[in-house]
């Protein structure tokens, strides 16, 4: 058996991790393990195809980003090429990567990614390729699985910002409103929100009204709180209103959110009179160690999908149904992405300890 391993679409902490179980985990079985660097990519001609030993996953697990680099603009059906006048085409070059999987005598695949990812190796499975998946986002927004490795760690991270925000915002009787990553899932801005004891928390699942943020700010005034911490997802948006855009997104990218603390700090300053700062928390939320919590599910995930290649389970992923890690069909997951349930009882908790969500 030679096994190839893929880490796709934007990184989360805990992809070492993966890679690093599941090549133990192939080698102890005297398989071949090789990797693909850079998505897919590295079956495209652009950089390279690795050997993976037990010396270069020596000492990874608890390091963030991913040995064999990632790209979120790498999917084979649309491919980018620029032409000779500056513009780009996409192309489908997936029959080019099968062959030279084929040529490189690459048997199976673990592709580790979200759910662009996710969605090439179900289109790459029924074009013959022997692939399982392996979720990973730290939006935590892929079906089936409870939860996702990296989720944790950026929750941490925004964590750890609301905690700070926090005592800076009481001294000068301040609002900050920090905006977090999610994309059009609120459970980062809702997790550590709450975990964080935010007073506002402004997610995609329920659109918000700013009237009413502005009321829990001036209620809490009046109440001898002269500060407020609003965490808002970046993907959120205002009733009626459009979510906000960051610039052009590259040929093949997703669009690009956020922004919107900005706007909704100045808004709140202009409605309330109250000095009102923002702060994009951006990518810190995606790069440090993976807490304990996500190295264990990394490398949980990592041995089953190994278990998973050695029984055959083509265009399935590994998932987490605790206390189990289960097998579903990538198609399964893929059906409906994950979102916050309103009736869901963090948000019912939230409301109950006087968080408002602007509705
Ligand atoms: O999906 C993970 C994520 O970090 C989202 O939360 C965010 O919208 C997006 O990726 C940012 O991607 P990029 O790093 O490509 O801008």
């Amino acid at each position: 058996m030679r096994l190839a391993i893929s880490t796709g679409g934007g990184d989360a902490p805990g992809l070492n991790a993966v890679i690093r179980a599941a090549v133990l985990s192939a080698i102890n079985r005297g398989w071949d393990v090789c990797g693909i660097k850079r998505g897919f990519a590295g079956l495209l001609g652009e950089d390279e195809v690795v050997p993976l030993t037990r010396e270069s996953v020596r000492g990874i697990a608890h390091l963030g980003g991913t040995i064999l680099r990632t790209t979120n603009r790498g999917n084979p059906f649309h491919y980018p090429r620029v032409q000779s006048d500056g513009s780009i085409i996409e192309e489908d070059r997936s029959d080019e990567l099968i062959d030279n999987a084929r040529r490189l005598g690459i048997d199976a695949v673990i592709s580790i990614g979200g759910d662009g990812s996710l969605t090439i190796a179900k289109l790459l499975c029924d074009r013959g390729m022997k692939v399982v998946g392996v979720p990973k986002t730290i939006d935590n927004d892929v079906s089936g699985t409870i939860t996702t490795f990296g989720f944790d760690t950026a929750v941490n991270t925004a964590l750890d910002a609301i905690d700070k925000l926090h005592t800076t915002a009481e001294s000068h009787d301040r609002v900050i409103v920090l905006e977090v990553m999610g994309r059009d899932a609120g459970f980062i801005a809702l997790h550590s929100g709450l975990a964080g004891t935010a007073d506002v928390i402004l997610i995609p699942e329920i659109p918000y009204d700013i009237s009413k943020v502005c009321e829990k700010i001036q209620a809490r005034d009046r109440a001898g709180r002269h500060f407020s911490i609003v965490v808002v997802a970046e993907g959120a948006f205002p009733r009626g209103g459009t979510v906000s855009l960051i610039g052009e997104s590259l040929p093949g990218e997703s669009r690009r959110l956020g922004g919107l603390c900005e706007p909704i700090a100045r808004e709140i300053q202009q409605r309330t009179g109250k000095e009102t700062r923002s702060l994009v928390l951006g990518h810190l939320q995606r790069g440090g160690m993976p807490t304990g919590y996500d190295r264990l599910l990394a490398t949980r995930f990592g041995g089953a999908a190994v278990r998973a290649v050695a029984d055959g389970k083509w265009g399935h992923m590994v998932a987490l149904q605790s206390p189990h890690i289960v097998t579903i069909p990538i198609e399964d997951a893929l059906r409906e992405p994950k979102r916050v349930d309103p009736r869901h009882d963090v948000v019912l908790t939230a409301r109950a300890t006087g968080i408002s969500f602007g509705d």
